[in-house]
């Protein structure tokens, strides 16, 4: 049996083709990381994932807390059910408490997504990434240069395999299903708009940091709407320094996958932190602004519509993007919607011996 573990967001996108592509018994457990309705319970209606076997309700909490809850009730599932391989996904703090249980236990680990590195270890997300891919038996990566950091940090590349993204076999899955005019006409969204998402520690924890933010926010407001889903862990800090404050400011809570994907295809620009948005505006041809100082994701850049920006730089980088349309950009290699398949097909094999 496959244990997939998943805890928040990110992780559903992701491993919904995966564990559809999988002929062999497979368990869900769910971590209960995110656990609002939008956060999580959403994406499993709306991405065909199987309902979880187990939600293990860990919630939220400091980095230690959370990950200890974690590693905690895992050891204990996992003792009890004896999976032949534990399949984690992205870097997220239940990623890396699932890969470290598994491992002490001497059970196998696949990371879906391996080899990503923004080489920015103020991330809570680059320490995760970095520790997993050390624990993981095989390491299945998005983009070619991951092979290569991967190779640096000494990992035997036998165990690595490129094989697309599987948040794009997603998005592709769904392209019929993104109805801007709908969502447009269901959340009274402006005809022309810019989609903004931030969530980063970097940018949202400190209240200071986020009121320079929202500043910029309101000025690119003054050159176009601007519409943002507001994830839960900026909502206070970002509503204190004046979101809303704002005539052509709209704000929603956060968005299904379907519509959050509709109104990302329809807007002029997207401005975002967000991991996953820089891949999904790769796809859609939807210019990316990308409010960091790195990106794990510089594929993105290379052959999409991404561009780092820094807050200073935010406003003249949008009126260039309001004055010249996005011009051609490439699909990176294999992200093709077939990576679930390949995933499941070297997955099997592996275990087959
Ligand atoms: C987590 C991931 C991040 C990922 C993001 C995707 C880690 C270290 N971070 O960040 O890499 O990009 O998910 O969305 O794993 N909250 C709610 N409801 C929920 C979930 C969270 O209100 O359903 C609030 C709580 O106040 C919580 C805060 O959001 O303290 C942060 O949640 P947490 O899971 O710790 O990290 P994220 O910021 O969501
Ligand atoms: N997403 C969504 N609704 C929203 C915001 C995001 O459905 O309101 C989806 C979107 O597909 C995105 C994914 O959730 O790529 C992951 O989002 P998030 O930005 O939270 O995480 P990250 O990719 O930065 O880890």
């Amino acid at each position: 049996m496959i244990a997939h573990v998943l805890g928040a967001r990110p992780n559903f996108v992701k491993a919904a083709p995966v564990i559809a592509a999988h002929n062999r018994e497979q368990r869900l457990i769910h971590t209960g990381q995110h656990y609002d309705e939008r956060m999580s319970e959403v994406f499993f209606r709306e991405l065909g994932l199987p309902e979880p076997d187990v939600n293990l309700g860990v919630g939220s909490g400091s980095h230690a807390a959370q990950t200890a809850a974690i590693m905690v009730a895992l050891e204990k599932e996992f003792i009890e059910r004896s999976p032949e391989l534990v399949m984690v996904y992205g870097d997220v703090n239940s990623t890396i408490a699932a890969a470290l249980v598994a491992a002490k236990l001497h059970i196998p680990v696949a990371h879906v997504e391996a080899g990503l590195r923004s080489f920015d270890m103020t991330m809570p997300e680059e320490v995760n990434r970095r520790l997993v891919d050390q624990l993981s038996n095989l390491l299945f990566v998005t983009s070619p240069e991951a092979v290569g950091h991967l190779a640096a940090e000494g990992v035997d590349v036998d165990r690595v395999h490129f094989v697309g993204n599987p948040m794009i076999d997603t998005l592709l899955a769904h392209l019929d299903s993104f109805d801007t005019e709908a969502v447009r006409a269901a959340h009274g969204l402006p005809e022309r708009y810019i989609v903004a998402t931030l969530h980063r520690p970097a940018n949202v924890d400190d209240p200071q940091v986020a009121a320079g933010l929202v500043k910029r926010l309101h000025e690119i407001a003054d050159l176009a709407d601007v519409v943002m889903p507001v994830h839960p862990r900026g909502r206070r800090v970002l509503t204190e320094a004046g979101l809303d404050d704002h005539p052509r400011v709209t704000l929603l809570e956060p968005l299904g996958y379907v519509d959050f994907v509709a109104v990302v295809r329809g807007a002029v620009a997207a401005v975002t932190d967000s991991g996953g948005v820089q891949e999904e505006t790769t796809i859609l041809g939807v210019p990316c602004l990308t409010l960091r100082p790195n990106t794990e994701r510089p594929i993105t850049i290379t052959h999409g519509t991404n561009r780092l920006v820094t807050p200073d730089g935010l406003v003249s980088a949008v009126e260039q993007v309001l004055a010249s349309p996005a011009g051609e950009h490439e699909v990176p290699p294999l992200w093709d919607g077939k990576a679930g398949p390949r995933i499941a097909r070297i997955t099997e094999s592996w275990l087959n011996g």
